[in-house]
């Protein structure tokens, strides 16, 4: 047996795992900050990490967002989310993954995986032969790549925010800065296409902005400029961390709504972006498509894509409903978030009742 799993404490963290499996080069960490309400849910990001503190400190962070995703969302699901230090082009092989889903199993799934940025469907076809818990496959009866439904559930997002700037969901002629044309972005890119938006497409893979700017008749600007590009709305739907104290004064636009987990690099940073008066949609409200999506998998009639549709579009009145607290509070949208997600967590509002049950 060569995988070897320590546990680490972390204050607030129900469970932190670090695994490590030397004969196939998988160094990763498993993080469960909260099952007050269900099992955790949340994917494995495959990232070339460049040291062990920066992956733990990303795994904290995101599964504690997907606490606060689960619990606003109301999935019954708890927060988890795991990490592999690896880069996924050229390091992800199968018996890394099998060496992982063995560590997966060993929680008796109090942490179920699904994708995130580095790991596809496919992929989950090959932890499904080592574990039972994990969820979103291309298969018949799962529920397959989350990233279309998280598209259409930020599309519901940017519908809230034109509603509550200028009081309709048009999107005719509005100019939306979208930052990452990946399997969220991509797809972005093509609902506020036909909604008539007007694009401003950034990606650090060129290919990608080329072809989506011929498909959609859209400006590019360069990655490192597309913060202070002059828009409506900026959609980050690429990584984390890049709403700072820095670069929120570069924004010029009037809302920010988009995919990214974990868009504020600091909790604190919301009010930055109030006091500038820039609307934003917390990123675990609207990116909360994927999680919606996965959690119909435990639906007792079993997973129907269309009710997963009309859940998730519920993530328009409930962005609507915290534009207004949060504007009658004079609090910045993320910190009413928060407010909300920490409540129901202590209070084991929208507890999952009914056990999964994994075959
Ligand atoms: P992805 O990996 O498919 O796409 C990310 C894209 O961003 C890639 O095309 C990449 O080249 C680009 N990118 C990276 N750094 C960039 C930069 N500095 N400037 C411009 N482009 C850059 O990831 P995916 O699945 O589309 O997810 C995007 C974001 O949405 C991530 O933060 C992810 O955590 C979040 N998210 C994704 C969900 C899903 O269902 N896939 C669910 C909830 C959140």
């Amino acid at each position: 047996m060569t995988l070897q799993t320590h546990k680490l404490h972390i204050p607030d963290y129900e469970q932190v795992i670090e695994v490590i499996d030397e004969n196939v080069g998988l160094h990763a960490f498993i993080a469960i900050h909260s099952t007050s309400l269900g099992p955790s849910l949340g994917g494995i990001r495959i990232y070339p990490y460049p040291n062990k503190e920066e992956a733990l400190q990303d795994v904290l962070r995101l599964s504690k967002a997907m606490s606060y995703k689960s619990a606003l969302a109301e999935t019954g699901l708890g927060g988890g989310k795991s990490v592999i230090m690896a880069d996924p082009r050229t390091q992800k092989t199968e018996s890394l993954l099998l060496s992982f889903a063995a560590a997966v199993d060993q929680l008796n799934g109090v942490y179920i995986a699904a994708e995130d940025v580095g790991t596809c469907a496919e992929d989950m076809i090959i932890l499904r032969k080592r574990t039972p818990y994990v969820v979103a496959l291309p298969t018949s009866t799962s529920s397959g790549d989350p990233a279309p439904f998280t598209a259409f559930g930020v599309f519901k997002g940017i519908q809230a925010v034109a509603q509550q700037i200028w009081g309709s969901t048009s999107l005719k002629s509005k100019k939306i800065a979208l930052q990452g044309l990946g399997h969220v972005g991509a797809k972005l890119a093509d609902l506020l296409f036909w909604e008539g938006a007007e694009l401003i497409l950034a990606d650090i893979d060129s290919n990608l902005v080329e072809t989506a700017c011929r498909k959609y008749g859209a400006r590019s600007v360069l990655p490192a400029h597309i913060l202070e590009t002059p828009c409506d709305i900026f959609s980050p739907c690429a990584m984390g961390g890049i709403l700072s104290e820095e670069t929120i004064p570069l924004l010029r636009c009037m809302a920010v709504a988009g995919s990214a987990n974990n868009q504020l690099a600091k909790r604190t940073d919301g009010k930055l972006l109030l006091q500038r008066s820039i609307l934003h949609a917390p990123g675990y409200v609207i990116n909360a498509g994927g999680i919606i999506n996965v959690s119909c998998e435990f639906d007792p009639s079993g997973y129907n894509p269309a009710t997963a549709r009309d859940k998730i579009a519920k993530i328009y009145d409930r962005l609507l409903l915290l534009f207004e607290q949060a504007a009658k509070e004079g609090k910045a949208p993320s910190q009413v978030a928060d407010e909300a997600g920490e409540w129901k967590l202590l209070h084991g509002i929208g507890k999952r009742l009914a056990p999964i049950h994994f075959t």
